[in-house]
């Protein structure tokens, strides 16, 4: 079995220029099927709130509906490197909450632990995290849980200004002790520069090609998702899959097709 990914393998890739590859799952077959194909890192997002809750953003993701997917991928997962979504309001608050709330998740499974932002009391919670022995992801860029701020989903760091801000940030998180970083929906050459000046490895997501590595959200890639969106590619269109399959069962259902003889139980005479 190829080996178990650490937080060390991931810098490790960095050093040796290996690409990164992430995936969010949040339940116990797509962990499975993450681990199979050989994906590095799967987190159980807080996109959950999105893909699977529908919820119209990720704001009223609760701490236990993370958990409860957590412990589903959990289940599914042998290889890869297990990090959780810590939702909103479960740090950025007190850094004590920060360290319970991410000690809770650990508890159920998770390797590490994600938190957007770069503000002065997520970075303390970082260092507290740490300090504990719990590894942390950072996000920036349109770190989704501020996206009332930001007025939607736009594109991060258009001036020189925020573009030096994000740079500083992302030192900031490094410094604070953070493992990776997540860069989302930043313009490819802010990414390269951040990439380039960092010694922690980033995951983009919409950040270009010069990232460590790649994250991705499993709706989207395999087309589950009703939106499509520029930062994403289509693996597989499994909206029509399903959609079709489902139809062809009602139909058979009803013309007593399904089922036959084949699929049912008789006992010997
Ligand atoms: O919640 C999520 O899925 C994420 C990824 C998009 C990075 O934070």
């Amino acid at each position: 079995m190829p080996e178990k990914v650490t937080t060390r393998t991931l810098q490790q890739m960095k050093t040796q220029r290996q690409r990164i590859v992430a995936i969010t799952a949040y339940d116990y077959p797509s962990a499975q099927l993450a681990d199979a194909a050989g994906v590095d890192v799967v987190l159980v997002g807080d996109s959950l709130g999105n893909t699977m809750l529908g919820y119209d953003t990720t704001l009223p993701v609760q701490l236990d509906e993370i958990l409860h997917h957590l412990k589903a991928v959990r289940r599914g997962l042998t290889r890869a490197l297990l990090v959780a979504d810590m939702p909103f309001l479960s740090y950025g608050v007190s850094v004590e909450d920060a360290v319970y709330h991410a000690g809770k998740l650990m508890q159920s499974g998770a390797e590490a632990v994600k938190v957007e932002g770069a503000t002065p009391r997520v970075l303390e919670s970082i260092r507290a995290m740490v300090g504990i022995g719990i590894p942390v992801m950072a996000h920036l860029g349109l770190t989704p849980q501020s996206i009332h701020q930001f007025g939607g989903y736009r594109l991060q760091g258009r001036t020189a200004s925020e573009q030096e801000a994000l740079l500083h940030a992302a030192e900031a998180v490094q410094d604070a002790g953070a493992f990776s970083l997540v860069l989302e929906v930043i313009p490819a050459s802010l990414a390269k520069r951040i990439t380039e000046s960092l010694h922690i490895p980033t995951i983009g997501i919409g950040a270009g090609v010069h990232c460590d590595g790649e994250i991705q959200v499993w709706h989207d890639i395999l087309g589950l998702s009703e939106k499509t969106f520029k930062h994403t590619k289509r693996y597989a269109d499994l909206r029509s899959v399903i959609t079709h399959a489902l139809r062809q069962y009602a139909d058979e259902v009803r013309q007593r097709q399904f089922p036959t003889p084949e699929h049912s139980f008789e006992l010997e005479p």
